[in-house]
C-alpha cells in the first residue's frame, strides 16, 4: 500500500548497564523506512545501529519508545514473520552443505514441509547460489556466505529484509554483486534495509538513507536530498574598499596576484550575496559549485556532533 511504512522507530531510547556504567546507545531515535524501499543505514562505530535493528527484531528490549513493523509491535510473532535478518556477524555450522542449512533455516522461518523444496531453490536463485547447493559452508568464500546470509533471510519468503553490515569486508566485486542482488529484491517489491559503512555503495542503490549518530538520526531523505541541499557555491573576487568594509566574510586569497578575496555560501545565499557584491562594485572572477558527496556530508554531520559519547 502506498505511504505504508515497513520500520518505525519513534523516540527510541536504549540504555546498557554495564560494569563501566551505564551506556546510552539510543538517545530518542525516530525512523521510518517506507514499503518497497531500499533504506541505507549509516553511523560511526557505536553509533547505535545494531543496537536499534536487534529491538527491531525483539532481540534485545528498547528502555523506552516504540519500534513497528509493518504496523505490528517489535518482537512480536505478527512482526518477526515478516522479516527476514543477516546479523552483523553471522556463524554457520560450516560442515553442512549450503542446501542442507538453507532447508533448517526455512523450518525455522516456519515454512510448511511441502514448500520447503521450493523455497530453498527460490532463494539460492534469488542470491545466485544455486550452483554451490551442494558446497559445505566451509568451502564458501566470505563473499558467497553473504550471498548464503542473504538466502536465508530470504528463505520465510518476508516482505523486509534486514542486513546488519552486509558488505562489510568484501572484495569490489562481491560488493556489486550483493547490491545487484538488491536491486532484484526492490523489484519484487521487497523492502531491503542494510546498515553500511560505504558511503559510494549506498549512493549507489539506496532510494534514501538516513545518518545515525550518539543513538540520534541526523539527517534521513534520498542521496540527492542529503548532498545537494549541502551543496556550497565558491566565489573568488575582486572586492572594492566598500565591500571589504562591509562583507566581513571575504577572505584574501593569500595564492593569487591581484588582490583577489575569497566566500564559500550556502546555494540558498548564494543569488543574494553575488548580487549585494555587484552592487557593491566588486568583479566576479571564479564562481564553482562545489559537490557534496555523501561521504563528505557524512563527515560533516559526525564532525559537527563531536567524537561518539561512549
Ligand atoms: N550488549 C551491550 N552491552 C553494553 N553496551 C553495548 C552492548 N551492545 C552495544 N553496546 C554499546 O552501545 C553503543 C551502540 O552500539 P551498536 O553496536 O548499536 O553500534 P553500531 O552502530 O552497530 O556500531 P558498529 O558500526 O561498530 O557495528 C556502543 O557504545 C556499544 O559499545
Ligand atoms: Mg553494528
Amino acid at each position: 500500500m502506498a505511504g505504508e511504512l515497513a520500520i518505525r522507530l519513534q523516540q527510541l531510547t536504549k540504555t546498557y548497564q554495564t560494569r563501566r556504567g551505564k551506556v546510552e546507545a539510543l538517545r530518542g531515535l525516530d525512523l521510518e523506512v517506507r514499503v518497497g524501499e531500499i533504506f541505507g543505514y549509516i553511523g560511526v562505530n557505536g553509533a547505535g545501529k545494531s543496537t536499534s535493528i536487534k529491538i527491531l527484531l525483539g532481540l534485545s528490549q528498547a528502555t523506552s519508545g516504540q519500534a513497528e513493523i509493518f504496523g505490528e509491535p517489535a518482537g512480536t510473532l505478527a512482526a518477526r514473520s515478516k522479516v527476514g535478518y543477516l546479523p552483523e556477524v553471522a556463524t554457520y555450522h560450516e560442515f553442512m552443505t549450503v542446501e542442507e542449512l538453507l532447508r533448517i533455516h526455512a523450518r525455522l522461518a516456519g515454512v510448511p514441509d511441502k514448500q520447503v523444496e521450493e523455497r530453498c531453490r527460490i532463494s539460492l536463485e534469488s542470491v545466485k547460489l544455486d550452483h554451490r547447493r551442494r558446497s559445505r559452508i566451509s568451502e564458501l568464500s566470505k563473499g558467497l556466505k553473504q550471498r548464503f546470509g542473504v538466502a536465508q533471510a530470504l528463505v520465510g519468503d518476508p516482505p523486509l529484509l534486514i542486513l546488519d553490515e552486509l558488505t562489510s569486508g568484501l572484495d569490489p566485486f562481491a560488493q556489486r554483486d550483493l547490491r545487484d542482488i538488491l536491486v532484484a529484491l526492490r523489484a519484487r517489491n521487497i523492502t531491503v534495509f542494510f546498515s553500511s559503512h560505504y558511503m559510494s555503495e549506498v549512493e549507489a542503490v539506496c532510494d534514501r538513507a538516513a545518518i545515525i549518530h550518539n543513538g540520534k538520526l541526523q539527517v534521513c531523505g534520498t542521496i540527492p536530498e542529503l548532498t545537494e541541499n549541502r551543496e556550497k557555491v565558491e566565489l573568488v573576487l575582486q572586492a572594492s574598499p566598500q565591500a571589504l568594509a562591509e562583507l566581513p566574510s571575504l577572505e584574501p586569497v593569500s595564492d593569487e596576484v591581484g588582490e583577489l578575496h575569497r566566500v564559500s555560501l550556502g546555494r540558498e545565499d548564494a543569488d543574494a550575496f553575488v548580487a549585494r557584491c555587484l552592487t557593491l562594485g566588486c568583479s566576479i572572477r571564479r564562481l564553482n559549485t562545489v559537490q557534496h558527496s555523501l561521504e563528505d556530508v557524512f563527515y560533516q554531520i559526525t564532525r559537527a556532533q563531536g567524537a561518539k559519547k561512549s
